[in-house]
């Protein structure tokens, strides 16, 4: 074991022994080493004002990320090189491009928000050469601004490049230097840290990961902790101790297995966009709408299901799409002993999940989809970016050769304490054509899969509503085309004229 951690900030290298498990790398940053360029605005993942990139090997390879540094726990780093907004200045004193750009579009009045901001179009353009404008605002959508408006800012964002060609960027040219400083830092021991009285630990292998779960059964498992982080943040939960499984690569893949697709639990949210996005254009647009890019670069496929939450979004749709889990822990002899569940028995009830003492989540199992099944899946929530699943419905069907349904899935979330099957309701639509009869007799049923909660997010009756009519639009979006019923679809054509 390894009892310190060790990272680079900027291209400085630190090296840190006692730490306590759950300090965020905001705090860090602000009140030990008095860098207090990243702002905090939300404390909760929100507003990004705590902005900061993370780099990262990537089997082998640096990827950048824009993280939430509110949320994060420092001793996650790891390995890792941390950029703040401290790091953009030239040696000279000349503005970063992205810097500068900012200045060029007024992109700033207050300044609160900008080095987060400017963080999150860094993270871009280090990973994207001449973004479309959908792309910025993709990558802005988990920034918050209360007074300049966004229109200057993404504006900056179609500047940056033209300022100084992303080639000459000095992260990317030092791209090389990084990755090896990087690869020095990986030595595939478990890093062992205490603070505060309470213990962190990091294995670099999953027998390892199963071996320290076994011994600390009723240790809290950190993945993405865009969960996590708010048990400290806004519960001020005292963790001990924390076991971090992103330093695992072996959990990390994603692979095309020919008719699945294989995700390991530590798949960040934005790999899985990318592969599910191949699977369904709404899938992609479901994922567009998961959190902002600082929540979907940190958190993953596995805490997403873990979590156990009712409106977690990726739950229904993989229930849809017959997803199935791998539940991993450590056996006699050093072995691991596996087993694999559909994932909607892992469901039991409100945050009670299937998951036996040792067990954690190594990997989800998704099949692709026949030729011949159609499939929708739609999120409702308050506001259209980074907000919670109101009601999310996922749907799968399949007719035989005359038009009569054999086979449907409809699962949702926001419905039920659990991500939930609507068992009446697909058995309703079972032998009928596919039209406005066969919907409204499934309607009708809902009634008997749900009686939803009402919240802040929703009443239970607009709940009710809105799965029967997300259900009535993946009729009209399966039998019309073009079908105009997403916002996404209308945002873009008002764009073009
Ligand atoms: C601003 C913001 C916006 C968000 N928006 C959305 C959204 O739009 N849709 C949505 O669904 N969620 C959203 N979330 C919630 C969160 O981002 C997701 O649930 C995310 O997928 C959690 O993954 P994580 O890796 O960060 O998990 P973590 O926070 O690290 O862990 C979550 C839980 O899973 C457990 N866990 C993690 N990995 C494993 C494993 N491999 N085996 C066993 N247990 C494990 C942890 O112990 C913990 O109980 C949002 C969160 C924030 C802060
Ligand atoms: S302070 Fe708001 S996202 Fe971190
Ligand atoms: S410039 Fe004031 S909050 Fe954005």
């Amino acid at each position: 074991m390894r009892k310190t951690l060790r990272f680079l900030i900027g291209n400085e290298p630190v090296e840190i022994e006692g730490c306590d498990p759950t300090l965020t790398v905001l705090d860090w940053l602000r009140l030990e080493r008095r860098m207090t360029g990243s702002k905090e605005g939300c404390a909760e993942g929100d507003c990004g004002a705590c902005t900061v990139v993370v780099g990262r090997l990537d089997h082998g390879r640096l990827r950048y990320e824009a993280i939430n540094a509110c949320i994060r726990f420092l001793p996650t780093l790891d390995g890792c090189q941390l950029l703040t907004v401290e790091h953009l200045k030239g040696g000279d004193g000349s503005l970063h491009p992205v810097q500068q750009a900012m200045v060029e579009c007024h992109g700033s009045q207050c300044g609160f928000c900008t080095p987060g901001f400017v963080m999150s179009l860094l993270a871009l353009r280090l990973n994207e050469a001449e973004p479309s404008i959908a792309r910025i605002e993709d990558a802005l959508a988990g920034n918050l601004c209360r007074c300049t408006g966004y229109e200057p800012i993404i504006a900056a964002g179609r500047r940056m490049d033209a300022i100084s060609p992303r080639e000459a960027d000095p992260f990317l040219k030092q791209c090389e230097t990084t990755a090896a400083k990087l690869a020095t830092l990986q030595d595939g021991k478990t890093l062992a840290l205490e603070g505060q009285g309470r213990r962190f630990y990091a294995p670099a292998t999953v027998s390892a990961l199963a071996e320290l779960i076994a011994a600390h059964p009723q240790a809290a498992l950190v993945a993405g902790a865009t969960d996590v982080g708010l048990w400290v943040t806004k519960g001020m939960k005292q963790l001990d101790p924390v076991v971090y499984l992103g330093r695992i690569e072996g959990l990390r893949g994603v692979s095309d297995e020919g008719d699945h697709l294989r995700f390991g639990a530590m798949a960040t949210l934005v790999d899985v966009r990318n592969a599910l996005a191949d699977l369904s254009p709404q899938l992609d647009e479901l994922m567009r709408r998961f959190g902002g890019e600082q929540v979907r670069n940190a958190g993953t496929i596995g805490g997403n299901i873990a979590n156990g939450s009712p409106i977690g979004d990726l739950p229904p749709a993989l229930i849809a799409l017959k997803a199935t889990l791998v539940l991993a822990k450590s056996a006699d002899g050093g072995e691991i002993e596996r087993r694999t569940l559909p994932l909607e028995s892992f469901f039991l009830d409100y945050r009670k999940q299937d998951r036996r003492p040792g067990e954690f989540v190594e990997a989800v199992s998704v099949p692709k989809l026949p030729s011949d099944a159609l499939f929708n899946v739609s999120k409702v929530s308050k506001r259209f970016d980074e907000d919670i699943s109101a009601v999310c419905g996922a749907f799968r069907l399949r007719r035989d050769a005359n038009g009569f349904i054999t086979e449907t899935r409809l699962a949702y979330g926001g419905m039920a304490g659990i991500p939930k099957r609507a068992k009446a309701a697909e058995a309703a639509l079972i032998g009928r054509p596919w039209d406005e009869e066969a919907v409204a007799a499934a309607i009708a049923a809902l009634p008997q899969d749900f009686t939803p909660l009402d919240d802040m997010r929703a009443s239970a009756r607009y709940r009710l509503t809105v799965a029967g009519n997300l259900l009535r639009r993946f009729l009209i979006e399966t039998t019309e085309q073009p079908a105009r019923t997403r916002v996404a679809g209308l945002l873009a054509e008002a764009a073009h004229g």
